[in-house]
């Protein structure tokens, strides 16, 4: 059988031979299409006849007709009477390469970027246990869309998790499992419009990343200052919420001072306005002094957010809103009306994983890999003493102010990037510049165990490279 036609002032070799019979059109259609993309059939080439091709490659004519048809319909050949076949000119033959997104994730070599725990720490072995028991007693039902307010196993497994550990009031009802904070963001900017006002209060510094959710969600987004005792309440007025890390204020890593809780809790009261509480590492204390959740004492008064971003993985997408009971009807409808379904396996994964303490303990061996990392942290840090280290002894990243005389972040941040080190900025997380204080957020979770001693490495080269006393 022929293997190939060279064309009359073309020199293309197609090879349909090695196609099965019944694979033989495809195979003539997909060497078109590749010799047309790639340029080795330019616009306007004639092709032989159909009978002359089908002759040439050993094909019936029937094959090659079909072939050329398919290929006119998908624009890649044109024909005309009297002119026979053609190729097209095809503007795009082949499409450029889209650039990389500002998230791609192309990790520093040494990542000490708050945010991710440490991925290689992931409970594989018990995940898998868990998957293979949910997938033995599966029931259709599991690969169905299932109840927009989450699983009822997994609420209730997290309504006794969260009860137990931070104190949390709440029950399986109460409970609307998400796909983290991206998307409980988004509910309650929902619910605040359709409650008529949506004036909001966002701690400064905070999550900028979360804060643009907000706004993009259409809240009306104002700075709430944030000082050494946390969110500075006293400044809320008409609000009709307020977005707070009250456990560990993010970046600062201070816990709200106990009075400014009491006093929040009564504003909200007041003003019957909303306290969203993301407590989004509070399992993670060190010093046996854990600051339980605000929800705890006012369940009326705070929408209670988490996720399994900081304890397992955010590539998971599982989070949970633990709401007053007479909001979770409008929040239904906000799920409902916006991103009504969670992904249903990991669901009753995750419930079968909390209800067999797995989880717990995966916490407990993972609050002590992380205290030890940040011990070493702060003892490197110490050898710097123009910094000032802030927060307490809890969660996965420590903020550090540079002195207003020396380099400041942009200077640090350009040798830390010289030396492939990821860490964030400080001044980019103030929503109000005139406030903005310099220096660094340093994540200790994200590396695995044997890269976290060369990033602090890295760290302290940074810093000396930088100039910092
Ligand atoms: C301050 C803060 N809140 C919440 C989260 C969790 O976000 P999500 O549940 O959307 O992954 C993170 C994760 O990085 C965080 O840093």
């Amino acid at each position: 059988m022929a293997k190939a036609w060279t064309g009359s002032r073309i020199d293309l070799h197609i090879d349909v031979a090695a196609a099965s019979p019944a694979k033989r059109r495809a195979a003539l259609e997909a060497a078109l299409r590749e010799a047309i993309r790639e340029g080795s059939l330019r616009p306007g080439v004639p092709l032989p006849s159909s009978r002359g091709l089908a002759d040439q490659l050993g094909l019936s004519r029937g094959t090659v007709t079909s072939a050329y048809g398919q290929l006119i319909g998908e624009g890649f050949l044109t024909s005309r009477p009297g002119s026979g076949t053609a190729v097209a000119d095809v503007r795009d033959p082949k499409p450029p390469a889209a650039p990389p997104h500002r998230y791609a994730p192309v990790p520093p070599r040494h990542d000490l970027r708050p945010g991710s725990p440490d991925l290689a720490a992931f409970p594989l072995r018990g995940w898998t246990a868990a998957t293979r028991r949910v997938l033995a007693a599966a029931r259709p039902e599991l690969f169905g869309a299932g109840d927009p307010q989450g699983r009822h196993e997994l609420r209730a497994a997290l309504a006794d998790y969260l009860g137990r550990t931070r104190g949390v009031r709440t029950s399986a009802d109460r409970i609307v499992v998400t796909s983290g904070y991206h998307q409980n963001v988004r509910l309650v900017a929902r619910v605040l419009k359709a409650r008529g006002s949506t004036k909001a209060a966002w701690e400064d510094p905070g999550h900028h990343f979360f804060r643009g959710v907000a706004v993009d969600a259409g809240l009306d987004v104002r700075p709430l200052p944030v000082d050494a005792l946390g969110a500075q309440v006293d400044r809320l007025t008409d609000e009709a919420a307020v977005f707070v890390t009250a456990a560990h204020q993010y970046p600062t890593g201070v816990p709200l001072d106990a009075a400014r809780r009491r006093a929040l809790v009564d504003w909200a009261h007041r003003r019957d306005s909303l306290i969203v509480e993301d407590d989004y590492d509070g399992e993670f204390r060190y010093d046996r002094r854990p600051v339980g959740a605000l929800q705890a004492v006012a369940s009326c008064e705070v929408l209670y957010s988490g996720s399994v971003s900081k304890t397992l993985g955010p590539g998971l997408r599982l989070g949970w809103l633990a709401l007053p009971s007479r909001l979770v009807e409008s929040f239904m409808e906000a799920k409902l009306e916006s991103e009504p379904f969670t992904e249903g396996l990991h669901q009753a994964v995750l419930a079968d994983f909390l209800a067999s303490h797995a989880y717990d303990r995966h916490i407990r061996a993972a609050r002590l890999r992380y205290a030890r990392r940040r011990e070493r942290l702060i003892r490197l840090l110490a050898e710097f003493p123009s910094l000032t280290v802030h927060g307490v002894p809890a969660g996965l990243h420590v903020a550090v102010s540079l002195p207003a005389e020396g380099p400041g972040e942009r200077e640090v941040m350009a040798a830390a990037a010289e030396r492939g080190l990821g860490v964030r900025g400080m001044a980019e997380l103030y929503q109000d510049p005139g406030s903005a204080q310099e220096g660094l957020i340093i994540g200790h979770a994200a590396p695995s165990e044997r890269a976290y001693p060369a990033a602090l490495f890295a760290l302290a080269g940074t810093l000396r490279e930088a100039g910092v006393a």
